[in-house]
């Protein structure tokens, strides 16, 4: 289960969206009970945001980012209002520390309290805490493991701000790494053995940033981020035929480019990423007792880029697959599902936050 922070979690079956919102655009996602896993696809949208809204995490017009999110709503138009939002893992601290076992709640918030305040660096009236209990810790059984996650409030506060702008009322807020989590162990139901033993990298390849988390038996084992994504891409095709950045997103998407953009720009593109993949795995096996992985997933909205899978799965030999967290779900009929394809992978955050309203 993901971690909430403000202990704002609901549980229960009430319709709760799932709302992503990252550098470059909004991502509102929304599951109903259904289907053969219980759980169907019954609305999303992907809107783009002004350039500039989001820099680094932080929101810097928080009526730019609530009017994509508005958009995204009434494009849908999803009559829910109770909001599942992430915060960049940039924005939290997060620790395992250890504890005794059986104490009362309230002893655990003291406890924790207590342990948050040697290292977070600045006043812990200023942050929000929460914390999850993982359960026995290794070296001995008087002893729990426990999750302390603090987040500065004005971050939380950002958030809270830009759904209430566009309407909403947001219920939990998660941490975007624990919410992919949510749909990456929603994926591993699939592989054989349901991914019992299996080591998995997900590369979340986004606009700016790639996300590499490496999981084993349900344990994040290896995390790393690296400075590369598609608008690179983007930014190329702006300067080889004189568009707009907005015209070449448009055409980079539905390929409507001269004849010399695949071996001028996609192709090198491409290997480059397999080159930035294979590096990342390098160092994952420099700096973890590990010495393979059995599946890679590509995630994210670069992940569809024509080749990039199929040059990742060269470079390293290890097969690799286009992530859709939408796996197993049914899907509403409304839904085309060419453009689905396209768009599940960048929806890996949105549904595991879509996801929390199942409780996962
Ligand atoms: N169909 C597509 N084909 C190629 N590229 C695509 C497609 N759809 C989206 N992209 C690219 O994916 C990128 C956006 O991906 P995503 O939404 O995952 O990023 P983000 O989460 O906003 O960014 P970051 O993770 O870096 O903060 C953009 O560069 C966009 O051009
Ligand atoms: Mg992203």
């Amino acid at each position: 289960m993901a971690l909430s922070l403000q202990g704002l979690l609901r549980r229960g079956t009430q319709p709760i969206l799932g709302v992503d919102v990252s550098a470059s655009n909004v991502k509102l996602v929304e599951l109903v009970p259904g289907g053969k896993t219980g759980m169907r696809l019954e609305r999303y949208a992907i809107e783009p945001i002004e350039r500039g809204a989001i820099v680094d995490g932080n929101v810097e017009k928080p009526e730019a980012v609530a009017d994509a999110l508005l958009r995204a709503i009434r494009r849908t138009g999803t009559k829910t209002r109770l909001a599942a939002m992430a915060l960049p893992s940039s924005a939290v601290i997060a620790k395992r520390i250890t504890l005794p076992a059986g104490l009362h709640e309230e002893d655990y918030e003291l406890q924790v309290e207590n342990e948050a305040s040697q290292y977070i660096p600045f006043s812990i009236d200023e942050v929000n805490l929460d914390f999850q209990i993982l359960g026995p810790a290794a070296q001995s059984d008087e002893d729990v493991e426990v999750l302390l996650a603090a987040s500065r409030k004005e971050k939380v506060e950002d958030r809270v701000a830009i759904a209430e702008m566009a309407g909403l009322k947001p219920v939990v807020i998660d941490v975007e790494p624990f919410a992919a989590r949510t749909s990456i162990d929603h994926v591993t139901r699939f592989l054989p053995n349901q991914g019992e033993g299996m080591i998995l990298a997900v590369f979340d390849v986004g606009q700016s940033t790639t996300n590499l988390t490496v999981v084993l038996n349900g344990q994040t084992v290896f995390e790393r981020d690296q400075t590369f994504g598609g608008s690179q891409l983007t930014q190329d095709i702006v300067r080889l035929y004189g568009l707009t950045l907005e015209e070449a997103e448009l055409k980079k998407k539905s390929g409507d480019l001269p004849d010399n953009y695949a071996s001028e720009l996609l192709t090198p593109f491409v290997e480059q990423g397999a080159t930035e993949v294979a590096r990342s795995l390098q160092f994952f096996f420099t700096s973890t007792p590990f010495t393979r992985v059995d599946r890679i997933f590509l995630a994210g909205g670069c992940a569809v880029t024509a080749g990039l899978a199929e040059a990742v799965a060269e470079r390293t030999q290890v097969p690799t697959e286009i992530m859709s967290p939408f796996q197993g779900m049914e899907v509403a009929g409304g839904i085309r599902e060419r453009q689905l394809r396209l768009d599940a992978p960048a929806l890996m955050v949105g549904c595991g936050l879509a996801m929390r309203r199942f409780d996962v």
